[in-house]
């Protein structure tokens, strides 16, 4: 029996179909999946590495591999690995005579430490990571002095700018710059690649955006519509991004290149020379506080059968991310983002919902430079309940904002270099093959997830959850996890 909502053209009212179709035949294919077990030394570059999430990230591994405490107004802290899904989340096995029995993700399979880490990168600012740091304001002063000689000996490449991508707020950072044609920032990005990789001895190297947001770049055929026109676009220094320049040159060293930032780096182009390449891309935009909230929130309402129908976010922040976003084009790109959070969420729920029909969605962003890193976000969702009913509730999130991103940043490069280890066949195709260039595992970490194409984009927090659960689990040959807990059901 399948139910079908259709709409009257006319009257606008709703008609519900009811057809009975002949026969709906389950099918099963069985999977094998096979992880390599080698763990590889993992180099991570960061396009943007004297930014608040870089600095950030790069300190936290480090005070953590030195196992750093130290002291403020409220006590001693340790470094810790808090908002990691892998480091920090556990995973239920299934159930003993004494109760459930519960795992770390990172215990499930081989994967990359984050200690071990080895980080390198770029930035368009001279100031070496101590001082990046300290104009950061992000960790404690404490914590800061001592990893200063550490910090302070690390110092970003020089890198791409093009002023009309970000802010023009941004202009007095731009001291560190690859000089010359398009072709040859492209050609000096792959060399940086190249140097890192040799001179740290690391085994593997993935690039990860978290450089300022940029403006959108229009799709033009002939420009970068595909990977041969994108890669001639840079030959004769027509419209390419700097963050698509980064991709370019890191899928052309076989690099995986994830985004963290809302702008289109992924051009068609970029995603037909990954494919064509066969490495990984991933993004866009770290999912890390509002939208988080969102995906959990309006997935929660809808699936319990009540009507969200006006969401209004606020944000106001003060750092640079801040700063730079004030500027319209880029605050665009950041609004696209995050407005479908919630679409795949309305969509499964026709009971509800007219096709088409959405809540109002509104995203406020302003800049306010005395709360620095901690973010502010004021959301009011109001939802039609029974019987014309309407429950609102209003949420008030203080984010420091690069404490949120930076383990969200160490997830995406681990789960990166783990899905580089997986491959699978099917009984049917027992050619054993890796997951498709455009790696939608990802989509739990990122606001606005890039999938293949003609693939549902999920952003419902706890769907996308389980699918990077349920995928390791087949790792181990654990069947999906379904809460069904029949074992407690029978008397
Ligand atoms: P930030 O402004 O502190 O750092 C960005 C860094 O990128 C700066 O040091 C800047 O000099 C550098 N930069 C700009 N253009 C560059 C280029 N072409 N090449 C190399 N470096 C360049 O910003 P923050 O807070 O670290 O955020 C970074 C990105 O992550 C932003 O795009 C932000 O929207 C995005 N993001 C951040 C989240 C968070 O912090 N919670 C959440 C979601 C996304």
């Amino acid at each position: 029996l399948l139910w079908v909502v259709a709409y009257d053209a006319t009257t606008g009212k709703q008609v519900f179909c009811m057809f009975y179709v002949n026969k709906v035949t389950p099918s099963s294919t069985e999977f094998i999946f096979r992880t390599e077990r080698k763990v590889p030394r993992l180099g991570v570059m960061l396009v943007g590495w004297g930014g608040n999430n870089g600095t950030t990230v790069t300190a936290a591994v480090l005070a953590n591999k030195l196992g750093l405490t130290w002291k403020t107004k409220t006590g001693l802290k340790k470094a810790n690995y808090y908002g990691s899904l892998l480091e920090s989340s556990t995973v239920c096995l299934g159930s003993s005579p004494d109760g459930e029995v519960y795992a770390p993700f990172r215990d499930l399979l081989p994967m990359v430490h984050p200690n071990d880490i080895v980080f390198d990168g770029w930035d368009i600012s001279s100031l070496d990571l101590g001082r990046a740091m300290e104009r950061a304001q992000v960790l404690d002063w404490s914590l800061q002095e001592k990893l200063w000689p550490h910090m302070s000996q690390l110092k970003p490449r020089p890198s791409v700018y093009i002023p009309e991508f970000i802010a023009a707020n941004q202009e007095h950072r731009a001291d560190n710059l690859i000089r010359g044609s398009k072709a040859e920032q492209v050609a000096q990005i792959r060399r940086d690649i190249c140097d890192f990789r040799e001179k740290s001895g690391v085994d593997k190297v993935l690039v990860l955006w978290t450089a300022n947001t940029e403006r959108f770049c229009d799709v033009i055929p002939g420009v970068n519509d595909t990977a041969e026109n994108l890669l001639n676009s840079i030959q004769m220094g027509r419209e390419v991004s700097p963050s698509t320049m980064f991709a370019v040159a890191s899928v052309l060293e076989g690099c995986a290149y994830i985004n963290g930032s809302p702008q289109n780096t992924f051009v068609p182009g970029a995603v037909d020379l990954a494919l064509q390449r066969g490495v990984f891309i991933g993004g866009d935009d770290f999912k890390s506080g509002q939208t988080k909230l969102k995906s959990v929130l309006v997935d929660f309402l809808v699936s319990t059968g009540i009507k969200p129908t006006s969401i209004v976010s606020y944000n106001h922040l003060g750092n640079n991310d801040g700063l730079n976003l004030s500027a319209l084009q880029q605050f665009r790109s950041k609004e696209i983002s995050k407005s479908n959070v919630v679409d795949d969420i309305v969509q499964s729920n026709p009971v509800l919902y007219r096709p088409r029909e959405k809540p109002d969605h509104c995203v406020v962003i302003k800049y306010v430079p005395y709360v620095g890193d901690s973010k502010r976000a004021m959301d009011e969702y109001t939802s039609e309940i029974m019987m014309g009913g309407t429950n609102t509730m209003a949420l008030h999130n203080t984010c420091e904002d690069s404490l949120l991103a930076s383990p969200i940043i160490l997830d995406l490069v681990i789960l990166t270099e783990l899905c580089q280890r997986i491959t699978f066949c099917t009984q049917d195709d027992p050619v054993f093959q890796g997951f498709h260039s455009v790696l939608s595992l990802l989509s739990f970490l990122c606001k606005a997830p890039l999938v293949p194409q003609g693939a549902p984009v999920v952003n419902a927090f706890f769907r996308q959850r389980a699918c990077i659960e349920n995928v390791m689990r087949a790792c181990l040959g654990l069947p999906p996890q379904n809460h069904m807990q029949l074992e407690h059901k029978m008397t």
